[in-house]
């Protein structure tokens, strides 16, 4: 896994933030040492969505913002793990990156799967199960966010789960403090460097804006989910499970 040293010279200007391909070549190695329980979401969700799949005929699954297809890949993991055969499944997995869906090209090769360059705010989507949609959210313009929520339930049959996960941020001020300084030690302590921790921080800035996780459960209640589960938190990481 190659190592990721995107911001670890200083820089003179910082721009925003893009998934381009030197950011493609050490993403796993990137998200694992700066995202607090990625390692347990990611295959939590394959199981959870694996779940949703049981016993139906002909199901679709879309991993959105699937970036490497890590998701796409736990997915069928946990197939194989739960001994279920689920007759005719596909999934649908949706990147705007180019340099992300070569890579995830290469690794994924799986019949079941489709790899889909797109934005998600445009794609029109086909009945689903399942919608999976780690992590990208909070890369939308906020007013693009409860017109996509209200199209994936759309799309989402009646029981389908749509899977979350976010960065969030807290209301108080005590607790985003106590949060922000216990998620710079784990960057720390996974080897990042107080220069890059910044220039990341600056990079992001404009582009990854966070919602709290009461204003989630709100949207997604909204959008017309019956049931909104927050079943991992860490932080100011959040992970839901909104049933249609
Ligand atoms: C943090 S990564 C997601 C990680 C991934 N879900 C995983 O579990 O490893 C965010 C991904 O969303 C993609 N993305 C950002 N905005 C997008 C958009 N409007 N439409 C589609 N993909 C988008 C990025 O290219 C990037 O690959």
């Amino acid at each position: 896994m190659a190592r990721d040293q995107v911001f670890s010279e200083p820089r003179t200007h910082i721009v925003d933030f893009v998934f381009d391909e030197t950011v493609a070549a050490v993403f796993p190695d990137m998200i694992r040492r700066s995202v607090p329980g990625y390692e347990l979401v990611v295959p939590m969700t394959g199981l959870l969505a694996a779940r949703a799949v049981a016993g139906i005929d002909s199901p679709r699954i879309y991993d959105l913002g699937c970036s490497l297809g890590a998701t796409t890949l736990a997915v069928l993991h946990a197939l194989a793990s739960l001994g279920m055969t689920v007759p005719d499944l596909s999934i649908v997995a949706v990147d705007n990156s180019a340099a992300m869906l070569d890579q995830a090209r290469s690794t994924v090769r799986d019949p079941r799967v489709r790899f889909v360059e797109s934005d998600v705010s445009t794609l029109p989507f086909e009945p689903a199960r399942a919608v999976i949609m780690n992590w990208l959210l909070q890369f939308l313009p906020p007013e693009h966010r409860a017109p996509l929520l209200e199209r994936i339930r759309g799309c989402l049959q009646d029981g389908g789960l749509l899977l979350l996960s976010e960065k969030v941020h807290a209301d108080d001020d005590a607790t985003e403090a106590f949060n922000r300084a216990a998620h710079e030690d784990f960057k720390r302590a996974n080897g990042y460097s107080d220069l890059e921790i910044s220039q990341k921080r600056t990079a992001l800035e404009q582009v990854l804006i966070t919602d709290t996780v009461e204003s989630h459960v709100a949207r997604l209640e909204a959008a017309g989910f019956r049931e909104v589960h927050v079943w991992f938190r860490c932080l100011n990481w959040a992970a839901f499970a909104a049933r249609a």
